[in-house]
């Protein structure tokens, strides 16, 4: 119990509880285990046991090289397993309701855009452009409700693309084309947030994008969160030190897992994992104590998943690896107040 909270009394009016929204968690991932079978007959176990849940308020920045299995986890976190996609096992919960185990059909009519929504990674060349953006627009309310009429619909984005400031009548009335980069950001984002989703997740939604442009997406997306539009949010990178300004706590991924899961500062400022120090000394960082720090590069690259590992997936690659790395299984443990997958961790 936190300070403050001694006084407050349950009562049986909640308002909250009435409406149904309770103070548990929005998103639940429960060990969650996802495989692709390739052309071949293989598997390959691209995310293998994840768990994690996200409140209301928060952000989870998920970070880790390429191949690691974030945009797999993404893809289950919006309930989209389309072969050669495929659950193993474990479950993942929006509000409580799970999202797996739905067809395509109901998962892009209940779920996409309205619980969750995803902002695409090419985000400046994911609107169509053969279409005004008001088409565009409506097409996403339409996706939930057939029957809301035109006026409904046009009053509905004429206030909400003001409310992110856009000038909503020249923007709507816009072929994508005619839009600055800029704009065109702000209107992908504000498109797929139209239907007030519970869990945003953006996957690399600043990569390729220029710093400042990168600055405008993430204040955009904390103001979404702060007018309450979007209730929480997955942030996904490979750029680990980014997330020291985007998100509350960080999971980074490793081989289909996670292999620490902290606060921020905990992760970014005193990784204990040995992956995760790999990965902050990979990148340029302007962080403090860190602006005459050359980066080092990781030698090697991430195993494939299409093979069974023993023991520690990041010994291979690891500076720091024992003998007995490779010999057991190596769990997430609470190291320093956060969790750690490494048997020697301290
Ligand atoms: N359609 C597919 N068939 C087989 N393997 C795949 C497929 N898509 C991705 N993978 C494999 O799954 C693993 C995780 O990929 P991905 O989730 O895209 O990682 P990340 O987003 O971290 O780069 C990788 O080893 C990748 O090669
Ligand atoms: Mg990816």
């Amino acid at each position: 119990m936190t300070a403050g909270e001694e006084d407050v009394e349950t009562s049986p009016f909640d308002t909250r509880q009435l409406a149904g929204t309770s103070d548990g968690p929005v998103l639940e991932v429960d060990d969650l285990r996802l495989h692709y079978v390739t052309r071949f007959g293989k598997r390959v176990q691209a995310v293998d046991g994840v768990s994690f849940s996200l409140r209301e308020g928060e952000i989870l920045g998920i970070a880790g090289e390429s191949g690691c299995g974030k945009t797999t986890l993404v893809s289950g976190c919006m309930g989209l397993l389309i072969p050669p996609l495929f659950r193993s096992s474990g479950d993942v919960r929006v509000a409580g309701e799970s999202l797996l185990g739905k067809t395509l059909e109901q998962t892009r009519k209940d779920v996409l855009g309205r619980k969750v929504s995803m902002i695409p990674q090419g985000a400046l060349n994911s609107l169509n452009p053969t279409r005004k953006v008001g088409d565009l627009a409506a097409d996403m309310i339409l996706s939930h409700d057939e029957s809301t009429d035109r006026q409904q619909i046009a009053e509905r984005l004429s206030e909400r693309f003001s409310r992110i400031g856009l000038d909503a009548r020249a923007v709507l009335d816009s072929y994508p084309v005619q839009l600055p980069a800029g704009t065109k950001q702000r209107v992908v984002i504000g498109i797929s947030t139209l239907l007030n989703p519970k869990v945003v997740i953006a996957d690399e939604p600043t990569s390729a994008l220029d710093v400042s442009t990168q600055k405008a997406v993430i204040r955009l997306l904390f103001d979404l969160m702060d007018q309450g539009i979007i209730a929480s949010m997955l942030f996904i990178t490979h750029e680990l030190p980014l997330l020291r300004h985007v998100s509350s706590k960080i999971a980074v991924m490793y081989a289909g897992q996670f292999v620490e899961f902290g606060t921020t500062e905990q992760v970014i400022f005193d990784g204990r994992q040995p992956y995760t120090r790999a990965l902050m000394g990979s990148m340029l960082s302007a962080e403090r104590g860190q602006r005459d720090r050359k980066p080092v590069s990781i030698e090697g690259a991430p195993p494939n998943l299409a093979n069974p590992i023993a023991g520690c997936r990041f010994a291979e690659r690891c500076p720091v690896a024992r003998e007995d790395c490779k010999a057991s299984e190596q769990p997430l443990r609470l190291v320093a107040d956060r969790h750690v997958r490494c048997n020697h961790a301290q």
